[in-house]
Formats: structure tokens, C-alpha cells, sequence
């Protein structure tokens, strides 16, 4: 398999010249999801697009090869960018690839464990401040006009155009754009991503209908949702601690455009659709990448009040999962599980199993 811009190249901001730094990111599995259609009804098919099987096991990888590449062919010798941690993992990667230098700025002791150490492996320049993601990627910007300096954050429009691949994918599976688009919003750019490639294959006729986008925030880092930013974002999904999104007009156009909405979810909710889809699935992903499952899971209790209601028979949903739950296993181990302790002989061990 190529990676997204030798498979997209023509709706890409690349050319003949643009030197192509690539892992093969993208192509991830659509997977489709007894259960979670079940549980929406009869007919309906939810299915689950696995962005945690990237190379570096986020879905920045998209954006990541088209911004690295494009910063290559201008000339930058230095990446720079702020992260919850799997901008700064994806970064570290493909300018390691690229073999230019990268600096990642990294709210201290937020990060989880798996990003950080990807950072470092890859032979990032690791700046962790006493402050939090809106601080650190103010900074950034204050820094992105030196020469030589390019940010890869997503206010570099190169990230979007990458990202907007995964969209391009899923009606590339489906043969048309799913009913719903379920999403979590951190720092916005996803979902505008996700509109853009969603409108761009619907002006080229290459699907029917365009998606309703819901997108969810952390009930504690939800900016959007409430419409101010939050100078203390918080919550347990560290990915998504985010109170003052750079994306946050596209993804409000991306709302209001395709009649969805921006809603939120508590930590309690998304902890739970992670162990829920792990359990009941077998997919494992990271905490802020539950959020939209945790919010098609609410929808699925709220009956008729939610926009489950007026789907279509043979509606079809997807659910995006940002990033493998590989990336913060604390998050797991933290919330009390413990091995059953045995003797290592046959009848104690027979004897765990049955109780
Ligand atoms: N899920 C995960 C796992 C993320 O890492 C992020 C963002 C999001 C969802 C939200 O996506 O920002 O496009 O709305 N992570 C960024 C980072 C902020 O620095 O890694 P978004």
C-alpha cells in the first residue's frame, strides 16, 4: 500500500516537485461493528474507521506527510510544533524520515507515557512548559515567523489537506459518505478536515449525500460546546485538553453546514466507551479517542431525543478512533485492575478459574 498523497496526489498541494516523506500512513480498516449497530437498530450499520493503525498509531500521520513533505520542499531545516502528544509522536517520526531537526512543545507532565517516549525515540528536542496545550501552541506562533521554522501544527493548512484522506477513504469503502459522522474534537482541525475531504468528493459526484458531523468534547475541555474559552481545560482524556481550539470556526462551519452538532461527554462516559469497545469489540483505543463512541453510546440511551432518531432503514454510521490504545496504557492500568495472584501449580491455578 502507497501512502495517502501517492493515493490521492490529485486533491493533494503537491507536484512533481515536492519530495514525498512518507511512512505508507493511511488506508486504515473501516471495521465494521455488531454491536454498536445493534444497539442503534435494526438495518443500521455503525463502523468504526481505526486511526490508531497508523504508523505512528494517530491519525496525525495524514496530515503529517503532507505538511512535512511541503515544509522539505520549502526548505525548512527545523519542525516545530505544540502537541497533547500525538502531533509531537507524528512530527518526531517524519522528520526523523525527512532527516530534518524537530522541537516539540509539551505541557509538563500531561502527556501520556507511549507519545512522550515516541517523541524522544525519534530524536525530538523535548520542551515540556509549566503551562498547558493553548500556552504552549502560542508560542509556537510567536516562533513560526524564523526562518528556516516550520510549524506543523494544524494551523498549517498542509495538516488539514492531509487528514481530509481519511474521508476520502471511507467513501472509497462504502461507495457513498455514511448518514452520520461521529468525531472527537480537541483541537478542532480533524473535523474541518473530515467536511473538506466529505465536500470535495461530493462536488467531484463521488457521493450521494454528504454526513450530518457530531463532534464531542471532554465535558471539562469543551470550548465549543460553550461557546468561551476555557483557561483551565481539564480532563482525564489528555489528547483533548484543549480550552482554546485553532480550528474552531471551520469546525463550527462543518457543524452548522452539514446540520450536525458539537456536544459533550464526561470523563466517566468516555472511560467507559473505551472499556466498552475493547470489551465488546476488541478495539483498543486511547481515552480521547473514545469520545465519539461514548457519544453515539449516549444517543443510543437518549431515544427519541437524539438524531438517532429520524435515521433512514439502512442508515449508515462512522465513528472515528483517533489513536491506539497502546499510547496510554496508564490510563488503563490506573483505574484499578489487578492480575489474579496464583501459585504456579495446576489445581491453584484451576482453582482462580472457577471462582
Ligand atoms: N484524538 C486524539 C487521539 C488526538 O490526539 C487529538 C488531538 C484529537 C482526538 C482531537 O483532534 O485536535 O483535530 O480536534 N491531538 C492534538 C495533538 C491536539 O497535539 O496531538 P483535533
Amino acid at each position: 500500500m502507497t501512502g495517502v498523497i501517492e493515493r490521492y496526489r490529485r486533491y493533494l498541494p503537491v507536484t512533481d516537485r515536492t519530495p514525498i516523506v512518507s511512512l505508507n500512513e493511511g488506508s486504515t480498516p473501516l471495521i465494521y461493528s455488531p454491536r454498536l449497530s445493534a444497539l442503534v437498530g435494526e438495518k443500521r450499520r455503525v463502523f468504526l474507521k481505526h486511526e490508531g493503525l497508523n504508523p505512528t498509531g494517530s491519525f496525525k500521520d495524514r496530515g503529517m506527510t503532507v505538511a512535512v513533505s511541503k515544509a522539505v520542499e520549502s526548505g525548512a531545516r527545523l519542525l516545530i510544533c505544540a502537541s497533547t502528544g500525538n502531533t509531537s509522536a507524528s512530527a518526531a517520526a517524519y522528520a526523523a524520515r525527512a532527516g530534518v531537526q524537530c522541537a516539540v512543545l509539551l505541557p509538563a507532565g500531561k502527556i501520556a507515557l507511549g507519545k512522550l517516549a515516541q517523541a524522544f525515540v525519534h530524536g525530538a528536542k523535548v520542551i515540556a512548559l509549566d503551562g498547558n496545550f493553548d500556552q504552549c501552541l502560542a508560542l509556537v506562533r510567536d516562533l513560526s515567523t524564523k526562518p528556516g521554522i516550520a510549524v506543523v501544527n494544524s494551523i498549517n493548512p498542509d495538516r488539514l489537506e492531509g487528514q481530509k484522506t481519511a474521508a476520502f477513504e471511507i467513501v472509497d469503502v462504502l461507495g457513498d459518505a455514511p448518514h452520520l459522522h461521529f468525531l472527537p474534537v480537541g483541537n478542532a482541525g480533524n473535523t474541518a478536515a473530515y467536511w473538506r475531504g466529505y465536500c470535495e468528493y461530493h462536488v467531484a459526484g463521488l457521493t450521494n449525500r454528504l454526513p450530518r458531523m457530531f463532534g464531542f468534547q471532554a465535558a471539562g475541555a469543551a470550548p465549543i460546546y460553550y461557546k468561551k474559552v476555557i483557561e483551565r481545560p481539564e480532563t482525564a482524556a489528555s489528547a483533548i485538553r484543549i480550552g482554546n481550539p485553532a480550528s474552531w470556526g471551520l469546525a463550527k462551519t462543518a457543524f452548522t453546514e452539514s446540520n450536525g452538532a458539537i456536544d459533550i461527554v464526561t470523563d466517566d462516559q468516555i472511560f467507559e466507551a473505551q472499556r466498552w469497545l475493547a470489551s465488546q469489540e476488541g478495539v483498543f483505543v486511547e481515552p480521547a479517542s473514545a469520545a465519539a463512541t461514548a457519544g453515539l453510546l449516549k444517543y443510543c440511551k437518549a431515544g427519541n431525543d437524539s438524531p438517532l432518531k429520524d435515521l433512514p432503514e439502512n442508515a449508515v454510521i462512522v465513528c472515528t478512533l483517533t489513536g491506539h490504545g497502546l499510547k496510554d496504557v496508564a490510563a488503563v492500568l490506573e483505574r484499578g485492575v489487578e492480575p489474579i495472584k496464583a501459585a504456579p501449580t495446576k489445581e491453584d491455578v484451576l482453582g482462580k478459574l472457577e471462582t
